[in-house]
């Protein structure tokens, strides 16, 4: 399916190389890839939104299709205002697909948009922001997980706040 504009909505507190590739697979499918970070009031995260922003860019520079963007409130009112014709997500393992479903089933009930789902790289598939951070934070290794600026800033993020 040839998909004009595909939305990769997600936290990306901080995006990983699972991301990266999922939005590297996405830009091979769609004429335009828009990554949009959501602002969630509610959620504390390591990263600040514009951090996250500088990261997400950096990280896609190399991706001519894909821009990175942020939204509040609905991902169908989003899509709406932004012409997307498929939200695109990556599914790790078949405890994502629970969620997945439900929210995929949700936005088609809201708006009827498509949501496309992307079996990710097994080489990622333990993968989350939530452990690279737990892992950075105790010292652990986690080169080759996220991308080269994502490192950068998790080293200097982390010695601040220690
Ligand atoms: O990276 P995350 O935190 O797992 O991403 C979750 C996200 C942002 C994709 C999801 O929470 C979302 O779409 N939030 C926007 C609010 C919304 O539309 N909620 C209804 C979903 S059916």
């Amino acid at each position: 399916m040839q998909m004009r504009v595909a939305v990769c909505p997600g936290s990306f507190d901080p995006v990983t190389m699972g991301h990266l590739d999922v939005f590297e697979r996405a830009s091979r499918m769609s004429d335009q890839v828009i990554v949009a970070v959501l602002i969630n009031k509610n959620k504390s995260s390591l990263f600040t939104l514009e951090e996250r922003i500088e990261m997400l860019t950096e990280a896609t520079a190399h991706l001519p299709n894909v821009s990175v963007d942020s939204f509040y409130g609905l991902l169908v009112d989003y899509c709406r205002d932004h012409n997307v014709n498929a939200i695109v997500k990556g599914l790790r393992a078949v405890s994502d697909f629970d969620y997945e479903l439900q929210m995929a089933q949700m936005n088609y009930r809201l708006t009827q948009v498509e949501t496309c789902f992307i079996s990710t790289n097994p080489l990622y598939s333990y993968l989350s922001s939530s452990l690279v951070k737990e892992v950075a934070t105790h010292g652990g290794n986690v080169i080759g997980l996220v991308p080269e600026v994502v490192l950068k800033r998790l080293e200097i993020k982390i010695s601040s706040t220690i």
